[in-house]
């Protein structure tokens, strides 16, 4: 059984206390895994709200999951996509500016931060996306900046005497630079302006593409992780090239365990650390529609099995219930 990330966390604030210094976080300070909040506690709350993210840290989180997009005049705001229909009243407010689109390959009716200054979302409000969870916040929550974010997890980290780091995604890279948005420049600012752009850095940047990644990792020393979804991208071969650029790789949770208890797991871990990379997997959900039969409806199962088999950090929709896999 892995330390509880809490008993790690105390005794590195300990060994800080004398110095001042700030305790560091994820896998440098051991081998704990980590808990990433997914979206913050998008379980409890609307998700990528300041909300969402502030109780997702009151609940033990180790980092806060922005997925990153921008508007038209530039701002890098937190959403999970750049359609912005199913999680806010933008119907409501701006029902003319509905379009359609082609993002990715994919055709898509809706409403963009693109063609949207941010003083316009900023008279948005979050809903909740899906419809079997909780919609007693809709309405009440503002979007907010990645600056916004980087704020308010240095602020709740300053509270509570410990570091809370940040772990955002580039979504839709290709895309955006394609309209003369990119994402990755003022990410790197955004960082750089509050010291965080080194290799120690309490913040990891993801992407499902490689491009955006190969690049950065000429340009950043913070940590990369190569989100990945599909077999080619985790043989033995792939995984040792993904190793040249990033510090790990974000995998499904079904690339490594199956939906059947009959199904044994992969090699993933494995491969993934022998060629030096650390492993975090998405997404860790209670709801039947997405927990795994073989946990038989317990979603603590589902973190005990995936420490066991050698995890390094786990993205949850619900940080508590990790929080309390990882105690157990
Ligand atoms: O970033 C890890 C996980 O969040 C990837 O899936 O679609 O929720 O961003 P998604
Ligand atoms: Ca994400």
């Amino acid at each position: 059984m892995a330390v509880p990330a809490a008993i790690l966390l105390l005794s590195s604030l300990a060994a800080c206390a004398s110095t001042g210094a700030r305790a560091p976080v994820g896998p440098s300070a051991a081998a704990a895994p980590i808990v990433i909040a997914h979206r913050g506690a998008s379980g409890h709350r609307p998700e990528h709200t300041l909300e969402g993210y502030t109780l997702a840290v009151q609940m033990g989180a180790d980092f806060i999951e922005p997925d990153l997009v921008r508007t038209k005049d530039g701002a890098l705001v937190a959403r999970h996509e750049n359609e912005i229909g199913g999680t806010t009243d933008v119907a409501t407010k701006f029902a003319s500016r509905k379009t359609r689109k082609v993002v990715d390959g994919d055709t898509i009716n809706g409403w963009f931060t693109e063609d949207f200054t941010l003083a316009e979302l900023r008279t948005l409000r979050a809903k909740e996306r899906l419809s079997f969870r909780s919609h007693a916040y809709d309405g009440q929550f503002r979007i907010p900046t990645f600056d916004e974010v980087l704020a308010l997890a240095d602020s709740l980290g300053r509270a509570r005497g410990r570091v809370v780091g940040v772990y955002p995604e580039t979504k839709h890279p290709t895309y955006f630079r394609s309209i003369g948005l990119p994402i990755e420049e003022p990410l790197l600012l955004a960082l750089r302006a509050r010291g965080l752009d080194r290799a120690d850095a309490p913040v990891f940047i993801q992407s499902f593409e490689n491009g955006n990644l190969r690049t950065l990792a000429t340009q950043t020393r913070v940590r990369l992780i190569q989100l990945v979804s599909t077999a080619p991208q985790v043989t033995p071969a792939a995984l040792r090239d993904i190793a040249t650029y990033a510090y790990g790789v974000g995998a499904n949770t079904r690339q490594i365990v199956g939906e059947d208890s009959s199904a044994v797991p992969t090699t993933l871990i494995a491969d993934a650390h022998a060629a030096g990379l650390r492993v975090h997997v998405w997404t860790l959900r209670p709801e039947p529609v997405f927990l795994a039969k073989r946990y038989g409806g317990d979603p603590i199962a589902e973190v005990r099995e995936l420490l066991r088999l050698g995890v390094d950090g786990l993205f949850g929709d619900y940080p508590d219930q990790v929080v309390r896999g990882l105690r157990r």
